[in-house]
C-alpha cells in the first residue's frame, strides 16, 4: 500500500481505493468469499472516507481475529424468512454485521417497493459499524432508510452505573433534490463509543463527563471507562432511546437484547449475538415522488435561510459536512492514525499479504 506521512507525524493518509483493495485482499485471505469481502470493504473504507474513523478500518483487526477464533463465520449462509408482506427476519448465522446489514437493507427496499413500507430484523449477527452506511442503500434509490443496531453492554440505565444497553446508534438518511441525502448517525451515549477505544489504542485522556469508571465514578481513563460504562446521551432521553433500540435490534428479532450481547474485545468464548432492524420506506406511499422531494427541498431551504449564529458561515443538514469530508479524503487520501497503521500492517503480516508503507 503506498501511504505519505502527513504534517501530523502520527496520522498518515492513504488513498481510499488501494484501502479498499488492501481490505478486500486481507478479508479474503481469513476465509471471508470476494463477495462479502467487498462488502466489508466498502462499509469500512466508506466511514473513513466520511471521517467516522472509529467505525472504519481500525475495526478489522478484531473482526478477522474474531474469525479465526471461530467467533465469526466467514462463509455463514444467511437466511432471509418473509414473515409478513412487508416484514421479514434474516438470520445472520453468525456471520460478518456488515453483509447482513446490506442484505437486510437490500431485502427491506424490497418489500418497501412491494408494500409501501418494508423492515428486516437480523438476528446472530456482530458488529456492523457505522448504521448510516445501511441507510444511505434506501436513499440512493430515492427510499428513507432507517436502521438500528443493538450493541455490547456499555451504557447503563439511568440510575445504574452498570453496563447494560449498547450504544446503541440510530440512524435514518432521506434522499434530497441534490446528490447528498440526509443522514442523521447517531449513537445513543454522549459519544460513540469507538472514541474512547480509539483513546485507549493511542493511550490519550477522555473527557470527564464522558464515562464512569467500574466502581460508578466520572474517569477520564479511556481503559476504565471500558472496563466501567459511557454515559448515555441527554442523560435519562439516551436511555430511553437505547431502550428502544435495543426492542426493536433485540427483542423483536429474536436476537440478543441487554447483556445477552456479548462484547466483541472481551468476549473470547462467545459469538457476540448482537440484533439489527432495517427500514425502508416509500415515499409513494404517502404521495407521488417529485411532491416529496420538493417538500424536502423546501424543509432545507427553510433551515438554511435561518438567521446565523455569530461565526456560523453556513446551516447544515446532517450529512452535508461528512460528505464534505468525503470528497477531501477522496482526493487527499484517508488520514489514518499510526496506531491503526500498525495493526493494519501486524494483520498484513500475519496473513502473508504485502503491506508496503
Ligand atoms: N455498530 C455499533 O455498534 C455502533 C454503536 C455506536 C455508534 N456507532 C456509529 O458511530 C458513529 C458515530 O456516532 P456519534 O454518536 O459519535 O455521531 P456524531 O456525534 O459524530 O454525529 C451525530 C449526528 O449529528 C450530526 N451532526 C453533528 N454535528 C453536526 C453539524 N454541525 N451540523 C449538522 N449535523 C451535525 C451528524 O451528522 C450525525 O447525524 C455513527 O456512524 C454510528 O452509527 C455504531
Amino acid at each position: 500500500m503506498d501511504t505519505t506521512k502527513t504534517k501530523d507525524d502520527t496520522a498518515i493518509a492513504v488513498q481510499a481505493d488501494k484501502l479498499n483493495a488492501f481490505v478486500r485482499t486481507l478479508a479474503e485471505k481469513a476465509g471471508v468469499s470476494s463477495e462479502d469481502s467487498a462488502i466489508l470493504a466498502d462499509s469500512l473504507v466508506e466511514a473513513n472516507l466520511l471521517g467516522i474513523d472509529t467505525h472504519g478500518v481500525s475495526r478489522l483487526p478484531i473482526y478477522l481475529k474474531r474469525i479465526s477464533l471461530g467467533l465469526i463465520d466467514a462463509k455463514a449462509k444467511m437466511t432471509f424468512k418473509k414473515n409478513m408482506p412487508a416484514v421479514g427476519v434474516l438470520d445472520a448465522h453468525n456471520g460478518l454485521g456488515q453483509v447482513a446489514g446490506v442484505r437486510a437493507m437490500n431485502e427491506a427496499v424490497k418489500l418497501a417497493k412491494e408494500c409501501g413500507i418494508g423492515m428486516a430484523g437480523v438476528k446472530n449477527s456482530q458488529h456492523f459499524g457505522a448504521a448510516g452506511y445501511y441507510c444511505t442503500i434506501a436513499s440512493k434509490q430515492g427510499f428513507i432508510g432507517m436502521a438500528f443496531t443493538n450493541a455490547e453492554p456499555a451504557l447503563p440505565p439511568w440510575g445504574s452505573y452498570e453496563a447494560f444497553f449498547g450504544t446503541n446508534p440510530i440512524a435514518m438518511s432521506v434522499p434530497t433534490r441534490n446528490d447528498v441525502p440526509i443522514v442523521i448517525d447517531m449513537s445513543s451515549s454522549i459519544v460513540a463509543r469507538g472514541k474512547i477505544v480509539a483513546a485507549a489504542r493511542k493511550g490519550t485522556p477522555i473527557p470527564a463527563d464522558w464515562a464512569l469508571d467500574p466502581d460508578g465514578n466520572p474517569t477520564t481513563d479511556a481503559q476504565k471507562a471500558l472496563d466501567g460504562s459511557v454515559l448515555t446521551m441527554a442523560g435519562p432521553k439516551g436511555y430511553a432511546l437505547a431502550l428502544m433500540v435495543d426492542i426493536l435490534s433485540g427483542v423483536l428479532t429474536g436476537g440478543g437484547s441487554g447483556k445477552g450481547v456479548n462484547s466483541m474485545y472481551k468476549d473470547m468464548a462467545h459469538p457476540a449475538n448482537v440484533g439489527h432492524m432495517l427500514m425502508a420506506i416509500n415515499p409513494e406511499a404517502f404521495m407521488p415522488r417529485e411532491i416529496f422531494i420538493e417538500r424536502m427541498q423546501n424543509l432545507v431551504a427553510g433551515i438554511k435561510s435561518l438567521k446565523k449564529r455569530p461565526g456560523t458561515t453556513e446551516i447544515n443538514y446532517p450529512g452535508e459536512r461528512k460528505d464534505r469530508v468525503k470528497k477531501t479524503r477522496k482526493s487527499s487520501g484517508i488520514t489514518l492514525d499510526e496506531s491503526v497503521v500498525r495493526e493494519l500492517a501486524d494483520l498484513a503480516k500475519e496473513l502473508n499479504v504485502e503491506f508496503k508503507l
